[in-house]
């Protein structure tokens, strides 16, 4: 018998494209009601920088599934704490070379299948506020709360070039490209029971309280 408690996990996750403000969402809902945060894009990243570093092929599934078996994910830091890959800082995976690859990366089932199932231990296990691609369609498709972020484009690449200290055309033609590729994989489409937040128009803090109050409706228990 495992000492998990049985019933509907303590998890909310959170699904949308590049640069529509999912981490600062999900961060922040993480801190609110004190979950884990776990962002599944960074260990999908760290596949592609390891892959990157030893080089080995984007197209070598069997090569990319073992450097996703070898890797070391927890959450770790200050408590609710946050997913950290081999203790790296979040910076080395957050490389354009990394952004040209990564979807490559994720496009083989076998390393799908992998890194889910480290998603799916970990949520199971501490409970979570969980962003990704596939998280409320797929790797917790019985969250209690399901969101799915988006935001007009120009906003989205004004937002990440000011992020990266670029500008926004290129910044938002490789978001694009990369979004293409990406949707190959996972349809970039919110779950049928997802709430779809959009955060053009909304301040930070109003996407927040908008998020917190749909978890407040669909899952009261994960208000502390
Ligand atoms: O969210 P982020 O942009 O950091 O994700 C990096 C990449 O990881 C995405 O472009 C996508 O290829 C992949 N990814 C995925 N499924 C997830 C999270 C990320 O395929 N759940």
């Amino acid at each position: 018998m495992s000492g998990r408690p049985r019933g509907r996990p303590r998890v909310v996750a959170i699904d949308g494209a590049a640069g529509v403000g999912k981490s600062t969402l999900a961060a922040g809902l993480a801190e609110a009601l004190g979950l884990p945060y776990v962002n599944t894009g960074l260990m999908y990243r760290a596949v592609a920088a390891e892959a990157l570093r030893r080089g080995v092929p984007v197209d070598d599934a069997e090569g990319l599934a073992a450097i996703a078996d070898a890797l070391a994910f927890r959450v770790a830091g200050p408590a609710p704490g946050r997913l950290e890959v081999e203790g790296w800082p979040e910076d080395r995976l957050r490389t354009v070379d990394v952004e040209a690859v990564v979807s490559a990366v994720a496009a083989h089932p076998a390393v799908r299948r992998r890194l889910r199932a480290r998603q799916r231990a970990i949520g199971e296990e501490r409970g979570a506020v969980m962003e990704g691609r596939d998280i409320g369609s797929v790797v917790f498709a019985d969250a209690p709360v399901k969101l799915f972020v988006t935001a007009e484009p120009e906003v989205r690449a004004a937002r990440r070039a000011a992020e990266r200290g670029r500008s926004a055309a290129p910044v938002g033609a490789a978001l694009d490209r990369r979004d293409a590729r990406d949707a190959r994989t996972n349809p970039l489409a919110p779950a049928p029971d997802a709430t779809v937040i959009d955060t053009t128009d909304r301040t930070i803090a109003e996407t927040l309280h908008a998020a917190l109050e749909v978890v407040a409706r669909a899952a009261p228990e994960l208000v502390p």
